[in-house]
């Protein structure tokens, strides 16, 4: 049987991104992360779209070349429609629609989540439906009850900032860098995670979280240090805040699995690549008898591989989309139930 020749795009935030897929075989992926946000300790909206303008061509180019193929060889287009940033998408957006057109292929509007949600099952060719995911990116921190790969359940949520921003905010207290979340991951490995104990927050009787309670807490702490102190004691601040965040995120993902009956438990979102998450989500999960998925972590941060996979389920069933599809920034994952 011919299985269809997914090209993947995502341009949602600062990754330029292009994946081939053979079915549900990855066959090449490039990522281009666009550096000129770095000294601006955050991604400027602006930069991020004529970044993607320019990388983007270069990007399927090389993709294609290094598949050893050619457009004609595409039978389906999958792109980002949301969410993220408006002018990021549209360029990923409208250069799919190109393509889509040029070639008469059918385009696949994917939502960049549900992307990082499957992205844990890239290569596989069946979905291991139910499970809880804990959704943890820059934008988003979210318990999703996944019923199937169309039914989802909100949980919980944070009521402030995502755990990713979190680490972007503390990283730039820190004086550390950007993006916040590697670096602070880095430093913790050489830190004492016991050096300080941050506040942790929860609410009764609810699986939200929230992270800017935590964020004033490292503030307050590093005003009453002298420079030298933090200097010298960076490691061990930065792995005491990580402890705090990995926590919370660890022990109310246990706590909803037991509650909601769940066997597997899937991490999804940037921070999935989080080392110490993942070593907590592991000891935690085989304590208590769950099965834990955790994307390569590869596909844990932006990528076009978790678009083109998504790609090749909507070929399955289908359910191609028309060009007039617009970009939607605060897509969101359809709640039901
Ligand atoms: O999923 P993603 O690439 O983009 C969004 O869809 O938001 O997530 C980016 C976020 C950033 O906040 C980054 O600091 C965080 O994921 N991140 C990490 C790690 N790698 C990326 N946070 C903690 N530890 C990491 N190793
Ligand atoms: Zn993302």
């Amino acid at each position: 049987m011919h299985q269809p020749i997914i090209l993947g795009i995502e341009t949602s935030c600062d990754e330029t991104a292009a994946a081939l897929f053979r079915g549900h075989e990855i066959i090449h992926h490039i990522t281009a992360t666009q550096l000129v946000h770095t000294s601006y300790g955050g991604v400027v909206p602006e930069y991020a779209s004529r970044e993607h303008n320019k990388l983007l061509g270069p990007v399927v180019r090389g993709v294609l070349e290094q598949s050893d193929m050619t457009l004609a060889d595409i039978d389906g287009i999958a792109v980002t429609q949301g969410p993220g940033l408006a002018g990021s998408l549209l360029v990923g957006l409208s250069y799919a629609k190109g393509l889509s057109l040029g070639l008469k292929v059918p385009l696949y509007g994917i939502n960049h989540i549900e992307g990082h949600i499957f992205a844990n099952f890239i290569g596989q060719s069946e979905l291991p439906t139910p499970f809880l995911c804990l959704l943890v990116s820059g934008g988003h921190t979210q318990l999703i009850n996944v019923e199937s790969s169309r039914s989802y359940k909100l949980i919980g949520q944070t009521r402030d900032d995502a755990a990713g921003e979190a680490f972007d905010k503390v990283a730039r207290l820190l004086g550390i860098g950007y993006p916040g979340g590697p670096l602070i991951d880095k430093l913790s490995k050489t830190g004492d995670h016991s050096f300080h104990q941050f506040s942790r927050s929860s609410f009764p009787d609810s699986y939200d979280f929230s992270f800017s309670g935590l964020k004033t807490n490292v503030l307050q702490y590093i005003n009453k240090q002298k420079p030298e102190f933090i200097r010298t004691h960076l490691e061990d601040i930065a792995a005491s805040f990580q402890e705090a965040v990995v926590d919370v995120l660890a022990k109310h993902t246990i706590k909803a699995a037991k509650d909601f009956g769940h066997e597997r438990i899937v991490l999804a979102g940037g921070v999935a690549a989080n080392s110490r998450l993942r070593e907590k989500m592991t000891e935690l999960s085989e304590q208590h008898g769950q099965e834990l998925y955790q994307p390569d972590l590869r596909y844990c941060t932006d990528n076009a591989a978790m678009i083109a996979y998504m790609g090749y389920w909507k070929s399955l069933l289908g359910s191609s989309d028309s060009l007039d599809i617009a970009a939607i920034p605060n897509l969101k994952l359809s709640f039901g139930g």
